[in-house]
């Protein structure tokens, strides 16, 4: 199917239906961009949208708020409806609001109601430190022990998850679970489906980080009944850094009251009304706390058009076309060189990146940035490869996987001196 020359990765972009969004982006001088997953680029859309917005302050001052187009004041709500379609929600259990963690301490606050026999909070061995942290404060706050109430499940190997494990798990003592969507090491895609499924047989409310699986996966959250979800958009979004995050909450729980709660998460039609009894929005809306920091909302405006256009079913085709090619280079020309893949091979377990191990993995990103390659490190072994499908090509793949060995080869040759024979 492919082959390792030019002609055919020159093949693969003939016929990549895709290939024009490269053209919106604003690609780094030079270089070659795989770090999509940690912070997505600039995309033409998004710089005119923050454009917009800074002329309608300069124009409109105060008045932006309900003048501006778009209207200030609803901007969450109308960016929610667009990342609803992307997760699979309704666009009022949707809202773009706050970061990441602030998110999942808001969810926690609103839906993490422990009992005496029902307290525990699932959530798993790779699990990013940020959420482990607020998920930890929450058991602080309401006096309990988190080396008692975490369970986390654990790895096989050190970089994934089995989703059999996770149900395993899911004990009565269990109240609410906090998992990934993908991992943000090893880029596995966990089961979101079957693990929503097996926690709501149990009465666990359950809920995902979607940070590196929205803008690479299609989500039907709320089609699988999860509880809620989390995540930023600086990465596959391309929502520009410390652009603002979103979340997800189920219409089931529409009528609890926010844990943290705030003027921004009133009905829409009272707020201005000023009263001294909060009258909350109905649905996600209600979780939101402060003024938006709209500055941060611009650029997610803009990049929000540019998936509505693409369609996140043909985003994601692409992206197993480019992560399948990519492991399949790294399998011929990398693994004799002692490269191994942490990421699962089935399109059905992986999200956007791929992960590769080797024990160098540090100075070899090092090295292959002055290679004109844009990686990514995660300690101690990971290099993390995102070939976003927006912008990435597949010439650009196999640049990576030349540029890649040439380094491995120079580091094979330092560790190993007496290899050189067999390597040169
Ligand atoms: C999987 C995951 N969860 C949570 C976070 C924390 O996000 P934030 O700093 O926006 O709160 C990150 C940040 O990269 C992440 O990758």
């Amino acid at each position: 199917m492919f082959d390792t020359s030019r002609e055919c990765a020159q093949r693969l972009d003939a016929e990549d239906a895709l290939s024009g969004y490269r053209r919106r982006f604003y690609l780094p001088d030079g270089a070659i961009y795989m770090d999509g997953n940690s912070l997505g680029l600039l995309s033409r859309e998004a710089e005119t949208a923050v454009l917009r917005l800074l002329d309608s302050w300069k124009r409109l001052g105060v008045e932006g708020w309900l003048q501006a187009d778009p209207c200030w004041f609803t901007l969450a709500e109308e960016l929610g409806k667009g990342l609803a379609s992307l997760i699979g929600a309704a666009p009022e259990e949707t809202i773009a609001v706050n970061s990441t963690t602030v998110n999942l301490h808001q969810l926690l606050a609103t839906l993490y109601r422990p009992e005496p026999e029902r307290y525990q909070i699932l959530c798993d061995a790779l699990i990013f430190p940020s959420d482990l942290y607020a998920i930890e404060s929450h058991l602080r706050l309401r006096g309990l022990d988190p080396k008692t109430a975490i369970v986390r499940v654990r790895s096989r190997d050190g970089y994934t998850l089995e989703e059999s494990d996770i149900e395993a798990a899911m004990s009565g003592a269990v109240a609410l679970a906090v998992l990934p969507g993908v991992l943000y090491k090893s880029g596995q895609l966990l089961d979101m489906r079957r693990l929503t499924a097996a926690a709501r047989a149990r009465d666990i409310l359950i809920g995902f980080d979607c940070s590196h699986s929205i803008g690479a996966v299609p989500h039907q959250l709320s089609a699988w009944g999860a509880d809620f979800a989390f995540w930023c958009s600086y990465k596959y979004l391309n929502g520009g850094p410390g652009g603002v995050g979103g979340l997800y909450l189920n219409r089931r729980h529409a009528h609890r009251l926010p844990g943290l709660a705030g003027w921004f998460g009133s009905d829409k039609t009272r707020q201005f009304d000023l009263d001294m009894q909060m009258t909350p929005a109905q649905g996600a809306g209600a979780l939101q706390i402060g003024t938006p920091h709209l500055l941060s909302m611009a650029p997610l405006c803009g990049s929000l058009q540019i998936f509505q256009e693409a369609g996140i079913e043909a985003v994601r085709e692409k992206s197993l076309r480019l992560t399948d090619y990519l492991m399949w280079l790294a399998e011929r020309e990398l693994a004799p060189l002692g490269v191994r893949i942490a990421t699962p091979r089935a399109p059905n377990r992986r999200g956007g990146h791929v992960a590769l191990l080797h024990p160098e993995a540090m100075r070899i990103c090092m090295a292959l940035r002055e290679e004109g390659v844009i990686p990514d490190h995660r300690p101690p072994d990971i290099i993390r490869l995102a070939p976003a499908a927006l912008y990435v090509s597949f010439e650009e793949v196999r640049e990576t996987v030349q540029r890649l060995k040439r380094t491995l080869l120079v580091e094979t040759y330092r560790r190993f001196p007496q290899e050189r024979e067999k390597i040169t």
